[in-house]
């Protein structure tokens, strides 16, 4: 059964569209653990779209499970992410006109900056996973910078089964499942993420080794129909089924 990372950049979303107090996504975060959240993750955008300085400060006090902090690979991200000390970092690209993060990381166009910036957050003793499109050269780059876990992008997955965009959902599944299989023979732990939901979910936990799931907008979806820790109760059910 893979563990259950709740996202909660959307709470802060909703608190931004007013630029007030409410809703706190420390107050969620709580709620999410409470509820049998194996971990919290946060991104801190360049633009603060969403999550503030503020809220990973507090995050990282109150967390109790584990803190991982979504970032892009930049200086001024390093920097925050070594005063920080979150239990893990994701690298993920950024760019400011996005919705939501598009594509997967491009570690085999950037190996060099990226293996600085792992073997400086190891050095911190921060782990450190690469947010990756499941394409081979990428894991093959991915293993070359000393990161121990990757993301895979369930992106393309979701949008095949929720809306039958691009390939049959059944093969992103497969590319995905190999993709796994390959970065795990290779010593990665091997999470996935983005664009999961209740629905779209079962077939992506059965996927023989994948360690946590990274789940935003669905959960806080749902959250605000029927409460934080119900909704999150609702995943867990579904993983471990
Ligand atoms: N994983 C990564 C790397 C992401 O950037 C995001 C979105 O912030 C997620 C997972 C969660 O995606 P979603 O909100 O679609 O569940």
């Amino acid at each position: 059964m893979p563990k259950l990372c709740v996202n909660i950049d959307h709470i802060a979303t909703i608190r931004e569209a007013r630029k007030i107090r409410e809703p706190d996504p420390v107050a969620a975060a709580v709620l999410c653990e409470l509820a049998g959240a194996h971990g919290i993750t946060a991104h801190l955008r360049e633009d603060r779209r969403h999550m503030q300085e503020r809220d990973l400060r507090l995050l990282r006090q109150t967390v109790t499970t584990q803190l991982n902090l979504e970032m892009a690979p930049t200086p001024e991200m390093l920097q925050f992410a070594i005063d920080l000390l979150p239990d893990m970092v994701t690298l993920v690209p950024e760019k400011r006109e996005e919705l939501t993060t598009e594509g997967g990381l491009d570690v085999a166009a950037k190996i060099d900056d990226i293996t600085k910036m792992v073997n400086s957050l190891h050095k911190h003793d921060v782990s450190v996973s690469l947010f990756v499109d499941a394409e081979l050269h990428q894991i093959k780059a991915a293993v070359r910078t000393g990161a121990r876990l990757i993301e895979l992008h369930t992106g393309q997955y979701a949008s095949a089964y929720d809306f039958g965009e691009g390939n049959d959902w059944e093969e992103e599944l497969v590319k995905l499942d190999n993709m796994a299989q390959v970065a795990q023979k290779s010593g990665l732990l091997v999470n996935a993420g983005h664009g999961l939901n209740y629905r779209n979910v079962g077939p992506i936990s059965e996927i023989k080794g994948i360690w946590e799931l990274n789940i935003g907008h669905a959960i806080v979806g749902r959250a605000a129909m029927v409460g934080m820790e119900r909704a999150v109760r609702d995943m867990v059910a579904l993983l471990g089924r």
